[in-house]
This record gives structure tokens, sequence and C-alpha cells, in this order.
């Protein structure tokens, strides 16, 4: 009976979920993958992508002044004068709005829009080696959580750096006492805060890391927050000051622009401040006349463009409310789950909920992302709670459930 019920629910589901009808492009094989991209969207559970983003009125104002003929690069530093055909006083802006909900002052700021979450980090840990480095004379160890991304582990491979993965407990804390045992008293050390975990959606505890590093007084530290998704809504809910450096205190943070801010192409924020800039190498560039300290070259304009759009369309007042109904369907979605007694587990401050994986045609139907952990009986899935998974949308999630049997008794 399960397998006739289940195919016929979801049948049901995706014709009303894929109603919105192709405008057809002239070329079929774009307008079959424009249709399919349509159909998958409302089934997007697994990852922590925004499909409810809101810059429609940015297209129409882009497309109505032709500006698709136009290349509009930030190549430089938005915190100098800049040149022709760039948006560097827009991007400049978007970092001066976000900073103050992170904690930065504008006198002592500096930031650009990134290509992603991996972009920021690529900066944090780049900006913090620089800067521990030009203070002390020695290269930094960078410790980093085991359940914290993987590009933070990649990005010390790419630049070629020690590091140590700290061990992590059952719900995905970096755990103090594993910090303090894997120190290098005679080396500088860069911490990557995870704000939270990719899987299990933790949030490292920065007070009691500091507190470890309060007594080894002779190690300089670094503190970058890798807060890709979480930097996104904690700002707009009772938990900000979890990414706020008066509160915590870090030097670097890192967010996406395409997870909670729901643009609609990879892009984030880097924010650091001042004086950890003017400790950077200098790069002077004659044939750009600018002092390039950040990574890369030629970047994107536009994206700019889409953050200024949303700080005037969507704001403050915009963002607590989808923060609230995130969270508040993030609780409906754990007790829908308990409800159906499927185990499942949720980090305070988390919008991820992590559960007993199902059967392979659900997890490939809801585009789940899964994980393995023993502590956990095995094998696991994720929901990413974003603004596009609605309660209706986690009713027909739990009915599929209901049907089914997890992995792992089969
Ligand atoms: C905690 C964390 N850091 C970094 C990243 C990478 O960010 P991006 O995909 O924007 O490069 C992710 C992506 O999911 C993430 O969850």
């Amino acid at each position: 009976m399960k397998n006739i019920i289940f195919p016929l629910i979801a049948m049901l589901w995706w014709a009303g979920a894929s109603a919105q009808s192709v405008v057809s492009s002239g070329f079929p094989e774009l307008d079959e993958w424009t249709g399919q991209c349509l159909a998958d969207r409302p089934y997007a559970l697994g990852y922590p992508g925004n499909y409810d983003g809101n810059l429609d009125g940015f297209y129409k104002w882009y497309t109505a002044n032709n500006l698709g003929d136009v290349l509009i690069n930030n190549a430089g530093d938005p915190f100098e004068k800049s040149g022709a055909l760039s948006s560097a006083k827009f991007e400049r802006d978007v970092i001066e709005y976000f900073a103050p909900l992170y904690g930065f002052d504008t006198s002592d700021l500096w930031g650009i829009v990134t290509m992603s979450g991996t972009d920021g980090n690529n900066h944090g840990i780049y900006f913090g080696v620089n800067y521990l480095k030009n203070k002390t004379g020695k290269m930094p160890v960078v410790y980093v959580s085991d359940e914290a991304h993987y590009s933070n582990y990649r990005l010390c491979d790419v630049q070629n750096l020690d590091v140590k993965l700290v061990k992590s407990d059952d719900m995905g804390r970096m755990i103090p006492g594993e910090l303090e045992k894997s120190l290098d008293p005679t080396r500088p050390a860069l911490i990557i805060y995870a704000m939270g975990s990719t899987f299990k959606g933790a949030v490292d505890d920065q007070k009691a890391l500091q507190e470890v590093f309060d007594r080894h007084p002779e190690i300089p530290v670094y503190r970058h927050v890798d807060a890709a998704l979480f930097g996104g809504y904690l700002p707009f809910t009772e938990y900000r000051n979890l990414v706020n450096r008066k509160e915590m205190a870090f030097e670097s943070i890192s967010i996406s622009g395409h997870k909670f801010f729901g643009i609609d192409s990879p892009c984030g924020l880097f924010i650091t401040t001042r004086n950890i800039y003017d400790n950077q190498n200098s790069f002077d560039v004659p044939y750009l006349n600018a002092n390039m300290r950040m990574i890369n070259c030629s970047r994107s304009g536009t994206d700019p463009l889409k953050f200024w759009w949303l700080t005037k369309t969507i704001g403050v007042d915009g963002w607590t409310k989808q923060a609230k109904a995130m969270m508040d369907n993030t609780q409906y979605l754990m007790s829908e789950l308990r409800r159906i007694d499927w185990p499942c587990w949720n980090n305070t401050y988390s919008n991820t909920v992590f559960f007993r994986r199902p059967s392979d045609q659900i997890v490939t139907r809801y585009n789940l992302a899964n994980s393995h952990d023993e502590r956990f009986g095995g094998n696991l899935s994720h929901i990413v709670v974003m603004q596009h998974v609605t309660r209706e949308m986690i009713d027909h999630f739990i009915s599929d459930l209901k049907n089914d049997e997890p992995c792992e008794r089969k």
C-alpha cells in the first residue's frame, strides 16, 4: 500500500508545485532545463540556499536600463577611490550597512562583497596569517573543528598552512579541552570558529574557547568566524550577540550572500577591521592605480548592487520576520518528526535538523544532504529550514516520511 500512496501524494504535490509554466527561450533543451529547475525548487530541503529570493524588481530595473550590456567590475578596494564602470560605492555602502550588525564600528572597518562564503574564509585565513606573521615574524598554526565546513581545511591546504583539526563533541561543537591539548605554544594561533557547522548546525562556544587562549597569553591569536549560513539570520534573532564582535571578540567574519540573503548566485560578505587591513602586505598595482590587498583582481560589480537592493527593499524588518519564520518552522519540523517517532536532533540557535536517514527515494526526492555518525545510530540526513521551507512543505515531507522506514532497518 505504501508503494502506491507515496508516489500518489508526491505526484499531486508535484503538480501543484510545478504549476509555474516555462516561458520559451526558443531552445528546447534550455526550456526543458528551466522546467526541471522550477519543478525541483520546492523540494530543495537539504542545502542552505534561500529559494525565496526577492530580486524580481532588481532584474526589471536592470534589464529596463540594458545593464546586461555593461560589464561592471569592482576590481580594487571599495574603500579607496574607484574607477569607471564600477559599483564600488554601493559595495562600500553594503559593508557599512552590515558591519554594525556584526559589531564592527564604521570608523574601524574594511570589507568586500565576496564571491562566496569560501572566498570570505579564504580572505579570513589569508588576512589572519599575514597579520600574525607581520606582528610576530612567525607562521601561525590554524585550529578548526572536525565538524567545520571542509572549505576551511581545503583553504589551509591551498595556502600551505599547518592545520590542526580539533575534535568536536557529539552535537558538533569544538571541545575546548581538545583545543587546549592541541595548542602549539611556540607559534601564533589562527582559530576558525564554526557558526554553525555544516551538517549538525553546531555553534562553537567562542567564550569557552577564548578562555583557553586566556590561559595562554603567550600565544598571539587571530579569530576568524565562518558564519556562512548562520551569520545571515542570527543578527535578526535574539541570539544576535553570537555574531557580534563586541560580545564575542573576533577579527573577521565571512557570510554567504546566496544563503539567508537569497541572492541568486554565489556571493558573500567579508568584514574585518581597518587595523587588520593595515597590517596586510602591500600590493601596489600601477596599472590599476590601486593597492590590491584582497586576493582577487576582478570582482563582481553586480552582486554588491543586488545586496544593496535588498538592504533597501527587505532590510532589518523584513529579515527579522524571515528569521522568525525560519526558527518557528524549524521547531515545527522537530515537533512533527517527534510526533511520528522519527529520531531527530537540532542544535540551539540552529535552523538545521538532522535525523535518521530515510530511504534513498525520499533522499533523492527532497534533495537531502547525508552524513554518517555512529553516535546517532549511523546514517543521517539533514534539512536546512530556509525561507522557502514552509509548513505546507514540511507537512508534505512528513506525510511521505510516515510511509517510509529509516534506511538502516532495510
Ligand atoms: C559553515 C559553512 N562554511 C562555508 C561554506 C561554504 O560557503 P559557500 O558555499 O558560500 O562557498 C558552507 C556552505 O554550505 C558552510 O555551511
